[in-house]
């Protein structure tokens, strides 16, 4: 049968995986063929790995998808979406903490909202074709931007010192049992604060009926992190540091 790369294709036919990076949907594969020989699979096994590793790409990231082309409906992703009302909020937070520096890990195409000249923005993703469309902006708008293909979920660590460090609408899909990646990441990000966002309503539009996350509440407070909390139509914000002046100063903006 196949090699490696036919196996990749197959899996990347779907739309709404086209843009995975090719390295996260190899490994997803080889965590899906549980050890077997991956150069040597029959038909049926290898029908049975590619829709396994497509289940597993799309719990990480397809579920928010249309599959529509990019050009075509750029404000596709649905926390961009739901947050439209938000950024003028956001952005005039980060101008009043005077902002030099994020680090935004599962970005998705939100660097393009928030990214301004005179900023070092380091956008780390899964997806090559939110990357693409971010370093466009960046391109364009002459700001000092890298793009980084980075799986939250591959225990690397090398994370660069930041003022901010971003981590919207992502926390809860990097687990599947308990909280090892999350807390592993929120230990070792480097910047003097973190944004964290989780979505409080389903895809649907209804309200969740436990929007609270106890065990991210748990984690805060094992590593000693201050938090300012804020709740929007849609997201339950956390500002996060070990600061806190940088704390209140953020509760005390008219938000
Ligand atoms: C709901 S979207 C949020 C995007 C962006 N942070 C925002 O708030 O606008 C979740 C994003 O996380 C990315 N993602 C999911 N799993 C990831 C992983 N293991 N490592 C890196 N990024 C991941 C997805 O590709 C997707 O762009």
């Amino acid at each position: 049968m196949g090699d490696i790369e036919d196996i990749i294709s197959k899996v990347r036919e779907k739309p709404e995986l086209k843009g995975i990076a090719k390295e996260v949907v190899k490994r997803a594969i080889i965590e899906s063929s549980k050890g077997i020989d991956i150069s040597n699979l029959g038909k049926n096994d290898e029908k049975i790995i590619v829709k396994l590793a497509r289940e597993l790409l799309r719990n990480k990231t397809g579920q928010y998808r249309t599959g529509k082309p990019v050009e075509t409906d750029s404000m596709r992703h649905y926390s961009i979406r739901q947050r439209e009302k938000f950024y003028p909020l956001l952005n005039s937070i980060l101008d009043s903490l005077k902002v030099k520096s994020i680090l935004d890990l599962g970005c998705g195409i939100n660097p393009v909202f928030i990214s301004k000249p005179g900023m070092k923005y380091y956008a780390y993703e899964i997806r090559e074709d939110d990357l693409e469309i971010v370093m466009k902006h960046f391109k364009e708008n002459s700001i000092d931007g890298t793009t980084k293909i980075y799986d939250l979920m591959s225990d690397s660590y090398d994370f660069p010192e930041t003022d901010i460090c971003m981590l919207m609408n992502v926390l809860d899909g990097i687990d599947k049992k308990g909280h090892r990646n999350a807390h592993n990441i929120l230990s070792r990000v480097k910047s003097r604060i973190i944004f964290v966002s989780f979505p409080i309503v389903k895809l649907s539009g209804k309200k969740m009926n436990r929007p609270r996350r106890e065990w991210f509440i748990k984690i805060l407070d094992s590593l000693h992190l201050k938090y300012y909390t804020l709740n929007t139509e849609t997201e339950s914000w956390y500002f996060i540091s070990r600061e806190e002046p940088l704390l209140q100063l953020i509760s005390k903006m008219q938000l």
